[in-house]
């Protein structure tokens, strides 16, 4: 791999609507850490950026900095994005978050609360508009349908992301969260497919970063 310095970011997060109360997702992490462990065992120093990943799915050697909102996210994986010549958002950021955060709602309370949303900032987008030349910038995309609809929104979602690389897995009957294996299918930032791997999540993650590091190669 070709690879020195590698951020990866993790988990789900958590937005809160009181302070004990948060909109979550059912990402674990675990896909996010077989990358860092990928990429350390390839020579890499690897920063994992985590949302809410539980301790002992994170591999030894790993710098971890901990991003549990979208907020953080944002914030942590642009003060590393400097540093790194491989950037893997693989964390599941939350799409939307509540606008206001109340202190501890009562169930005993007169009234049912009602949560509005607002958009959270895309840290990928953010990400591919402030990287500098000689970077790699990869994405995830989480998809459900048959495998030809999965095969076809991953096209256009890659090309909508720009990334240098998308990987799309398929969510929804059983596939994709809290699973030990999983199959991604590889889209470039023109929408060509290049290729798909099965296995487990570190195998995957081999898989992954050794396309990275050819898209890599042939800027
Ligand atoms: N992402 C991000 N910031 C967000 C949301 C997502 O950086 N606020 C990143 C994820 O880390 C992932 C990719 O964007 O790399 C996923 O893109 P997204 O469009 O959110 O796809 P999905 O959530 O998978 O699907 P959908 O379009 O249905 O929301």
């Amino acid at each position: 791999m070709s690879f020195c310095s590698v951020v990866v970011s993790a988990g789900g997060t958590r937005e809160p609507w009181d302070e004990v109360r948060f909109l979550g997702n059912r990402s674990t992490g675990r896909q996010g850490c077989e990358v860092a462990r990928a990429a350390l065992e390839a020579g890499a120093a690897v920063t994992l950026v985590a949302a809410n990943v539980e301790a002992a799915l994170i591999p030894h050697g790993v710098t971890v900095v901990d991003a549990p909102t979208a907020e953080d996210m944002l914030h942590h994986m642009t003060a590393f994005l400097p540093q790194a010549d491989l950037v893997v958002m693989c964390a599941a950021v939350a799409d939307f978050r509540p606008i206001r955060v109340a202190g501890k709602i009562s169930r005993h309370d007169a009234t049912i609360p009602t949560l509005e949303l607002e958009r959270t900032p895309d840290v990928l987008l953010n990400l591919i508009r402030q990287r500098r030349e000689g970077q790699t910038i990869v994405g995830f995309g989480a998809l459900a349908g048959s495998e030809a609809q999965v095969r076809e929104n991953g096209r256009k979602k890659a090309l909508d992301k720009g990334a240098d690389l998308l990987c799309v897995n398929r969510v929804g009957d059983g596939h994709g969260f809290a699973t030990a294996t999983n199959t991604l299918i590889f889209f470039d930032s023109q929408g060509n497919e290049r290729g798909q791997a099965s296995g487990t999540k570190f195998e995957v993650a081999q898989a992954m970063l050794r396309l990275a590091g050819e898209i890599s190669q042939s800027h």
